[in-house]
């Protein structure tokens, strides 16, 4: 079998007393669509800030395709392919769909210079074809900031997949959204990242959406994976239903 695309090998942090990541060790496999549940205050996003480069931890490795990425800047990371997109989406709001987009492709080739027009430094049929993946290439042209909150988190999942990942860790993808929209949204990122081949992670409170877009599913109390498996495995794990999901029958 091929090895796992990240590996978390005893991974510690805290902030002053509070234990934030606790021996966490944890795999995941290309192709996995890994939904990671758990209260607020849990540690998923400190997790994800550890694999990622902005967080160092007090002890541990991570490994992203077999190269060990402990302490490497946020920007390296990105670079080996492991994006990742925020709880809050992090956009150029004063610009326009387009040139976000421009932005971050030439920040993957490394090509983001104040001397050089943005749009000459970037394939523009690949950010089209990017932004219609996504469903917005209608709206290429309007600035970031007025987006309504669903279309900023798919610009920022856009943006994201022009740095061409092999793996995103999504934090929270439909926060912010209505129930009503999460679903669409859902379906066009997962549908977009499926066909970039792109293996999946992503923070989500909604049972619905769990059960509905992941393959395996983590459960994170007070920084540890409690429970790691099948969704239906975990969904229905006691422990889970009473802790994380706040199910008062059990
Ligand atoms: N930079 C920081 N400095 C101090 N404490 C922090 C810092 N970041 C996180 N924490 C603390 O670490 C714990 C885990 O926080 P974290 O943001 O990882 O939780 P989370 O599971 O992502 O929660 P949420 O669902 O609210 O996003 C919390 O107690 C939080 O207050
Ligand atoms: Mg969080």
């Amino acid at each position: 079998m091929s090895q796992p695309i990240l590996v978390a090998k005893n991974v510690n942090l805290a902030f002053g007393g509070v234990v934030a990541a606790d021996h966490i060790n944890f795999e995941l496999n290309a192709g996995e669509r890994l939904a990671v549940i758990g209260q607020n205050g849990a540690g998923k996003t400190t997790f994800i800030n550890i694999c990622t480069g902005y967080l160092r931890p007090n002890s541990g490795q991570i490994f992203f395709n077999g190269q060990e990425i402990t302490g490497k800047t946020p920007r390296s990371i990105v670079r080996l392919g492991l994006g990742r997109s925020f709880q809050l989406p992090q956009l150029f709001v004063e610009h326009t769909v387009t040139q976000c987009m421009e932005i971050s492709a030439a920040a993957r080739m490394g090509n983001l210079s104040i001397l050089k027009p943005l749009s000459k430094s970037v394939n523009s049929n690949e950010i089209m074809e990017t932004l219609e993946l996504v469903g917005l290439k209608e709206h290429a042209n309007e600035l970031a900031g007025a987006l309504p909150e669903g279309h900023k988190k798919l610009l920022d999942v856009a943006m994201t997949l022009m740095l061409n990942p092999k793996l995103i860790i999504m934090d929270e993808p439909t926060s912010g959204v209505s129930s009503d929209d999460k679903h669409a949204l859902m379906a066009l990122v997962m549908q977009a990242l499926e066909e970039r081949k792109v293996t999946s992670w992503f923070v989500e409170h909604d049972v619905d959406i769990v059960s509905q877009y992941a393959t395996r599913v983590a459960a994170w109390i007070s920084g540890k994976i409690a429970a790691d498996g099948a969704p239906s495995d975990v969904l229905n794990n006691l422990q889970i239903r009473k802790e994380v999901l706040g199910d008062i029958s059990c």
